[in-house]
């Protein structure tokens, strides 16, 4: 009896422990797009046998690093910088300095094939997690929001799915305070996706959706607004798409499901030809495919962003952007006046200084 009492949990321990090993090594894929072909990423395959081998989460990360100018994380192993270079062209100076990352959680592949980009080179992803040291200083991150539900009230959704709509060349009706909104977005397969606001699901989807491409225009806008400036730091557009984990959880593998990958790689597709089109070329698309999500992790101070918004709310407002002038060239005037009077009270004062020993001047003279 004792026998099998420790046989079964030997079995249970052995269960356990391989359940944990698979969700340590989940899998999945990623997807790196470019503009024109082989520019910036070689799209031959370089193992000996002809096929891509495996890339690790850390490794993808590595890559974006390279991509934006910067160097790969020292904790990366020689074995994945050689697979650094395996995908990278070999030239250093033709780096982008412009990558668009996004994790897309709830899905591990999808068929790439129908994506209407230049360049696409697939992998597999093996490995967990992979963490992005940025300097702060030198790299713009613009940050894609996972929904909009925190900051958007249902007119500023309905106004954002009328958008969205507008951009895929769908429609949209009703509203989403009176639970009646609905997007009707047309598939290139024919048919269309219809999603229901009044369905929680679908209505993450669609706001997940509506998240992204809002993402996209402000990175863009952002790109522009650094055109003017003479200032050339590397940007990142970055973010994570769980439209499909609620889709997923929902409905399970379902038409609508298949539905959503469709319209999410026509939106892609024609989000990376408005990003390669603004960044003329510069810019390399990388996408994480994994059934988990946060696995990639950027580390980065926004020192930048924020000294963009506040150059461009001046430039928007020319009324603020002349207060804040005056208050700037008075504080410098009134800083200006007060350093010439010390300085001229301590002239003074230094021609009247009585012509005394002075025991703290002359401190080591022996006096008389
Ligand atoms: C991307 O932009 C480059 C440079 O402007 C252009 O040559 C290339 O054709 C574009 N690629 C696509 C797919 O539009
Ligand atoms: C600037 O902002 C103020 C108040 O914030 C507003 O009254 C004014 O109309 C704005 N001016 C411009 C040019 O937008």
């Amino acid at each position: 009896m004792g026998f099998r009492v420790t046989l079964n949990f030997f079995l249970f321990v052995l269960f356990a422990s391989l359940c944990l090993n698979a969700r340590a090594e989940s899998s999945g894929s990623v997807v790196f797009l470019e503009g024109s072909s082989g520019k910036y990423l070689r799209n031959q395959p370089l193992d000996s046998d002809g096929e891509r081998t495996p890339i690790s989460v850390s490794e993808v990360t590595g890559v974006a690093s390279v991509l934006l100018g910067f160097a790969p994380d020292s904790s990366l192993a020689i074995e994945s910088s050689s697979k650094l270079n395996n995908i990278l062209t070999p030239n250093p100076f033709e780096r982008p300095h412009a990558v668009f990352l996004l994790e897309v959680s709830g899905l591990d592949d999808v068929d790439y094939s129908k994506l209407q980009v230049q360049t696409v080179i697939k992998d597999k992803l093996v490995g967990s997690k992979g963490l992005m040291h940025l300097p702060g200083e030198e790299v713009l991150v613009t940050k894609i929001e996972e929904s909009l539900d925190g900051e958007c009230n249902s007119a500023c959704l309905d106004k954002e799915f009328t958008y969205l709509s507008n951009f895929l060349e769908g429609s949209y009706s009703g509203s989403v305070a009176t639970e009646d909104g609905k997007l009707a977005l047309p598939l290139a397969s024919g048919g269309a996706l219809y999603l229901h606001v009044a369905k929680e699901a679908e209505l993450h989807f669609a706001s997940s959706l509506a998240a992204l491409v809002r993402g996209i225009n402000m990175g863009v806008e952002f790109h522009g607004d650094l055109a003017g400036t003479g200032f050339n730091p590397a940007e990142l557009i970055t973010g994570r798409f769980t439209g499909f984990k609620a889709l997923i959880e929902e409905h399970g593998n379902s038409e609508i499901l298949q539905q959503g990958v469709e319209i999410f790689q026509t939106t892609i597709s024609k989000l990376f030809e408005i990003l390669n089109r603004s960044y003329e070329g510069k810019i390399v698309g990388v996408l994480i495919y994994n059934k988990e999500s946060g696995m990639v992790e950027v580390a980065s101070s926004a020192r930048i962003s924020r000294w963009l918004e506040e150059t461009s709310i001046s430039t928007d407002n020319s009324t603020t952007a002349s207060e804040v002038k005056l208050v700037r060239r008075s504080l410098a005037w009134i800083t200006g006046i007060i350093l010439l009077i010390s300085t001229l009270i301590g002239v003074c004062m230094l021609m009247n200084m009585p012509l005394t020993r002075d025991t703290l001047l002359y401190s080591n003279v022996k006096l008389d």
